[in-house]
């Protein structure tokens, strides 16, 4: 497996991210990955609103974007996977190259730009799907989409994927579409919540809503977004999304790259945005991501307040052998 992960950084970090998921799928098509990786039995479950997870280690939104690989994924031994972040329309994202790994300081910096097939490409993959576990759907924005068009694509995507989500994340966090950020703005998420708040009532959808958080904001703000979380009745939140803050690479060089970074830098961060979520409300419902690469990271996020963890540079780097790593 080490080989494989080496040979596999030699690529460019898209093509190699496509090769090693297409792999783990053909394994999951002989048979051959619960075999190989049969880490199904470790963690504890939770159970929270009708859902089980069946331990508290998912898939961060952004590895399956489409929904292609929930049954691969699955097979691995996550307690959930969450897919997207899809947008109503089909876009291409940012040009290329738009992912840049340091895998020395077990990070990843990302200006994709929610490159996806659309909303109903996902949900025809989720119906497909055998993986028998908790998968939430993360939604956004189209990229050209300002002011109510913008609100309009988050309702689409809400309602095109609730018959079939276990749980819907609101990504109102990713660095790389522009303005996206401005919806930690009291002015710009208050429209957005309250047609959220409607779409789930008149939809009767009560299955957990959460919102995706970014590391970036400061805490007056952050205050302000928990409380309209709590008022209109949504479930969560997940801290966090990536961090543009890049002073916590090692070279100078890479501090102005643009983009969001993941991984081992972002850590502190994430844990300290959990913090202050915590802080401000211990009831809340909360998923930890950021940086989690090892038990200790692991059990911290718990700690912490989150009640679910979730990965994805780590699993990048370790491979389907972080589950274990974190579970056992
Ligand atoms: C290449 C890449 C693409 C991502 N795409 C998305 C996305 O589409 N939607 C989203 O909410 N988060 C996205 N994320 C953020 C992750 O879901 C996660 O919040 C972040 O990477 C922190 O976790 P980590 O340190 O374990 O990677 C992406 C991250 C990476 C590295």
């Amino acid at each position: 497996m080490k080989f494989a992960l080496l040979f596999l950084r030699l690529l460019p970090p898209e093509i190699s991210h496509s090769i090693a998921l297409n792999f783990l799928n053909f394994l999951y098509q002989l048979n051959l990955l619960g075999f190989l990786f049969s880490y199904n039995d470790y963690g504890e479950s939770l159970d929270f609103k009708g859902l089980t997870f069946k331990n508290r280690l998912g898939i961060a939104a952004g590895l399956d974007k489409n929904g292609d690989f929930i049954d691969c994924l699955g097979a691995l031994g996550f307690g959930f996977i969450e897919v997207g972040t899809v947008t109503p329309i089909a876009q291409s994202g940012n040009s290329k190259p738009r992912v840049f790994r340091f895998p020395s300081q077990g990070a990843i910096v990302n200006r994709l730009g929610f490159n996806n097939k659309g909303v109903d490409y996902l949900v025809e993959k989720i119906k497909l799907r055998s993986f028998k576990g908790v998968l939430g759907v993360n939604i956004g924005a189209n990229k050209t989409s300002e002011g109510q068009k913008r609100i309009d694509d988050y309702i689409e995507c809400f309602l095109k994927v609730i018959p079939y989500a276990d749980y819907v994340t609101v990504n109102i966090s990713s660095p790389n579409t522009p303005n996206l950020r401005k919806l930690h703005l009291e002015e710009n998420f208050l429209p957005l919540f309250e047609a959220l708040h409607l779409a789930r009532m008149e939809r009767k959808y009560t299955n957990p809503i959460f919102i995706k958080l970014s590391p970036d904001e400061n805490e007056e703000t952050i205050s302000v977004i928990l409380t309209a979380v709590k008022k209109f009745d949504f479930d969560g939140v997940i801290t966090s999304n990536t961090t543009v803050n890049k002073e916590n690479l090692i070279f100078s060089g890479q501090h102005n790259l643009s983009g969001g970074l993941s991984g081992k830098p972002l850590y502190a961060k994430s844990n300290n945005l959990l913090k202050i979520a915590h802080a401000h409300d211990p009831q809340m419902f909360k998923i930890g991501v950021g940086g989690v690469d090892s038990k200790e990271t692991f059990d911290m996020k718990l700690d912490l307040g989150a009640s679910l963890v979730q990965v994805y540079t780590s699993f990048i780097y370790q491979g389907p052998s972080i589950v274990k790593k974190l579970l056992k």
